[in-house]
């Protein structure tokens, strides 16, 4: 049977002037169970860095989408809730909707609103067929709602939340395409020195901005570097890294640049978009893309700002575009072991500004650099 687990929040939760009693709903190992038919095979719809993530029906008809977490959450029970509870209270139109949980036994399991439409790296970036049509306006409306939800995170809720993992298998779809921010607050589900961010996954390296990715530096700014790279790939309908591209277009930063110093950016719009396109308003957003990706944080703007560009409300032109922190870059660091020429210059204008000498916490240890940047 549900039910609900009541308490008064922790301090480091409470809204500024709030102390109030939320709830999350508990859902029983049993009830979940059922509502995936033993988290059968047919209803897995995703693995990733957490766990698996099952589609399910509750009793009442509600379609879920139920994450079962690996063993790598080992929080007790009270501790877990005081988290989700924290998460289940952020509501917000581009934010996913946590329903409830599960905390029995050894079992971790979140419980989702399901999203019809699936998310972006399946529709609009995925190998596969896909029915929806992308068309301009709907890629502006999805820019414009991930970086709304996201600017939410970040400067709207307290204390404020930053996503660290934002990319496409990140952002569902709901059955008009408004986006949804996924897997927002579970960060603080881990234990200390974990990371769920898998950069197993073909092209999740090409999100990380190379603080995050060299010194596991995490702020802000890291988040708006991936949303810039998102960006890029709503506009150009393609994957940050695609390997199987000639060796000058395989990363679309380092591509869309090229095309932005050459004066051609119009070039690299997804040249699959039906029906009316807006170039100039396509040719902003892979700018307002450049911007958020520059290599010094200083100049990346806050996602406030970004809503403004991207909405017409804030002017682009007048912000400076330096060549932005690029993939390739951190890949030759990573494989060679020893920064590249001029890596020791900490703030250059080039993106050769990586140090290895401060690197204290790396993603990923050098002895697994080479598959994972298999991408
Ligand atoms: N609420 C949801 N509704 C529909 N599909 C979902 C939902 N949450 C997750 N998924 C699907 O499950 C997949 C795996 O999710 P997740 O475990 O968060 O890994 P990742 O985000 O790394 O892909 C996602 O790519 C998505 O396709
Ligand atoms: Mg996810």
């Amino acid at each position: 049977m549900d039910c609900c687990f009541m308490f008064r929040k922790r301090s480091q939760h409470a809204v500024e002037g709030d102390d109030g009693v939320h709830s999350v709903k508990v859902f029983s190992y049993n009830e979940l169970r059922k509502a995936t038919q033993d988290f059968s095979g047919a209803n897995k719809i995703g693995e990733g860095g957490f766990g698996s993530v099952f589609r399910g029906m509750l009793k009442d008809g509600t379609l879920v989408a139920v994450k079962v977490l690996s063993a790598t959450s080992r929080q007790g029970v009270r501790e877990f809730l005081t988290e989700l509870t924290a998460i289940s209270d952020i509501k917000h139109d581009n934010l996913v909707t946590l329903i409830g949980c599960c905390a029995e036994g050894s079992h971790r399991i979140l419980v989702y609103n399901y999203l019809e439409n699936n998310s972006l790296s399946q529709t609009l970036l995925g190998s596969s067929y896909s029915s929806i049509q992308f068309n301009w306006k709907a890629r502006v409306k999805i820019a414009v709602g991930v970086a709304r939800g996201l600017a939410f995170l970040h400067e709207e809720i307290r204390p404020h939340i930053i996503h660290r993992d934002i990319k496409a298998s990140n952002i569902l779809l709901d059955k008009d395409l408004t986006p949804k921010i996924s897997d927002f607050g579970l960060a603080r589900l881990l234990p200390p020195n974990a990371t769920h961010v898998s950069t197993r996954v073909a092209g999740t390296l090409g999100y990380l901005a190379p603080e995050y990715a060299i010194r596991g530096q995490v702020t802000k700014k890291s988040d708006i570097y991936s949303f810039g790279v998102l960006l890029l790939e709503i506009v150009c309908g393609r994957c940050n890294t695609n390997t199987r591209l000639p060796s000058e277009d395989q990363f679309l930063l380092e591509k869309t640049w090229a095309l932005y110093e050459q004066g051609h950016l119009e070039e690299i719009i997804d040249a699959d978009i039906e029906g009316e396109l807006d170039v100039e308003e396509a040719c902003l957003f892979l700018k307002v893309g450049l911007l958020c990706t520059q290599d010094a944080m200083a100049r990346r703007p806050q996602m406030t700002a970004v809503v403004r560009m991207l909405t017409g409300s804030k002017n682009v032109s007048m912000e400076k575009i330096t060549r932005p922190a690029m993939i390739t870059d951190f890949t030759e660091l990573k494989i060679s072991g020893k920064p590249p020429e001029g890596a020791n210059e900490t703030h250059s204008n080039t993106s050769r500004s990586f140090t290895t000498t401060e690197a204290t916490e790396p993603l990923f240890s050098s002895s697994e650099t080479p598959t994972q940047l298999s991408i």
